[in-house]
């Protein structure tokens, strides 16, 4: 038997030097065994290091490369809690050497096993994102937060730099019975296992949130079977809303009743603000309808409309005098909006405000938004790069937009490009042929189409980025002559 030791239960690099080794070295997978250091395991009577000859040739090295699609996998099955992973990693890359597309044939057993088990793991990282619940404390630096989970799979390092991502401005640890993972507002560490009476179980907050849970419970809408499929009972312990859940259940029925006759209540705009870390709290309530702006933020913050909340680092509302008389929209925040939390600050928003001060409009006076309020990308390398957002997305969010306008009452809203143009419509424009014209609305307002000022920052030709700005600037011109 060919032993290797790892450094610890989710050592990839360790695991990945030691299958490469075995691999050049003939070693058959029923042969090969990988332990981890300082368990049970490690160590039996008969086990033998792998042997130092084992070094592979260049020959060798080069001969045996393996796909990336194997490299994504294994990383994310060696996160699997079964004792066997790293049996099910050997042996699949045991067979890539002759079968160098088995990733893809997903009726292949060990392959159809591996992808499963990746499922539960990418599940797992899922539920923690919605289900972590940080607890208020204080120490010598200040306010901080801390939250107790326990994940079925060892998912807390790939998750942590999402929470990182989102309370990037607060100090918060995550503990769990793997490790912890603890962000002082610099710098992500992962440190040793903690226990569970190491984490605050009760705080100031966490009343108010139960507090809002029953009142936002939506009897009407309870499937009791749907509720625990989405947050498996496993989770419930710590989940402090949990507790009411077969109260709320029982309640539900006699709720129903009289809620059909009574308003529902209004959003409490303090407790969201007061419970901003916790990730997976206020579900909206659909027929809360905002009374002011400061209901439009908290809302927005604890939006959880379409699935586009897990990724930024918090929602970007407009921004703008209560008593504007134009609106501008834009498309969704971009990167620097999402750290910032403020509209049309980065290079959009450059282009945007010296094309406003050419048309002579004060960008002070204008209540500037977007139709999507949380940022939409992907991660490319260690940059997010913007993605458009689709129609349901817009959709969703048309909610808040409209919220603000309801409450702004514009005489003339601008759409920027055509996420704004489709907010504000209801269907996609030809933003190019329908730009400049007004379009009546149904509050009584105006709407303009035009392009978005990010389209004259991607265009390659100086000569055509001067046309498309100056006729930019002549949209918007128009624009404050029909304010007059
Ligand atoms: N692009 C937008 O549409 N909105 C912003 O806030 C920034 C860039």
């Amino acid at each position: 038997m060919a032993v290797a030791t790892l450094d610890g239960e989710t050592d990839f690099d360790g695991w990945r030097k030691a299958a490469r080794a075995f691999r050049l070295a003939g070693v058959e997978p029923a042969a090969a065994r990988f332990v981890v250091a300082g368990t049970m395991e490690q160590g039996g009577l008969f086990d033998q290091p792998i042997a130092e000859e084992a070094s592979p040739t260049p020959d060798e090295r080069r001969a045996f490369n393996v796909p990336k699609e194997f490299v994504d996998l294994a990383q994310n099955l060696i996160l699997h809690r079964s004792a066997d992973r790293f049996d099910l990693m050997y042996r699949l890359l045991w067979r890539l050497k002759d079968e160098p597309d088995l990733i893809k044939v997903i009726s292949d057993r060990d392959v159809a096993d591996a992808l499963e088990r990746v499922k539960n793991v990418s599940r797992a990282s899922h539920k923690m994102k919605a289900f972590v619940r940080f607890r208020q404390v204080h120490d010598d630096l200040g306010e901080a937060w801390v939250a107790w989970f326990e994940p079925p799979h060892r998912v807390l390092e790939k998750t942590a730099p999402f929470f990182q991502r989102r309370f990037t401005t607060m100090r918060w640890s995550i503990l769990t019975p793997d490790g912890s993972a603890v962000w002082d507002g610099e710098a992500l560490r992962f440190g040793r296992p903690a226990t569970r009476d190491l984490a605050p179980a009760e705080d100031e907050i966490e009343d108010f949130w139960k507090t809002y849970y029953a009142s936002t419970f939506n009897p009407a809408r309870l499937k009791v079977k749907t509720m625990q499929g989405e947050m498996a009972k496993s989770y419930w312990k710590n989940l402090p809303e949990a507790a009411l859940i077969p109260e709320l259940v029982v309640a539900s029925s006699v709720r129903t009743e009289t809620m059909v006759a009574t308003p529902s209540p209004q959003p409490n705009s303090r407790f969201a603000r007061a419970v901003a870390p916790d990730v997976h709290l206020a579900r909206p309530d659909a027929e809360a309808v905002p009374q002011n702006l400061d209901d439009v933020a908290s809302g927005v913050q604890a939006c959880r409309r379409c699935p586009l909340y897990r990724d930024a680092t918090q929602g970007v509302c407009g921004e703008g005098p209560k008593s504007a008389r134009l609106m501008i929209v834009g498309e969704q925040p971009g990167d620097q909006e999402d750290l910032a939390g403020r509209a049309f600050i980065g290079p959009a928003g450059q282009v945007l405000n010296a094309a406003l001060a050419e048309a002579g409009i004060d960008r002070s006076d204008v209540y500037v938004t977007n139709a999507v309020k949380h940022f939409k990308h992907e991660p490319r390398g260690k940059r997010r790069l913007h993605k458009t957002p689709n129609a349901g997305e817009v959709q969703a969010c048309r909610w808040w937009l409209d919220s603000e306008r309801r409450l702004i009452k514009p005489q003339v809203v601008l759409a920027l490009g055509a996420t704004a143009s489709l907010a504000l419509l209801g269907r996609k424009p030809a933003v190019m042929q329908e730009r400049g014209a007004p379009i009546d609305l149904s509050d009584g307002s105006t709407a303009v189409l035009t392009v978005h000022p990010s389209y004259l920052l991607r265009l390659p030709d100086e000569a055509a980025k001067s046309e498309a700005r100056r006729l930019f600037i002549e949209d918007l011109t128009a624009v404050q002559r029909r304010m007059r």
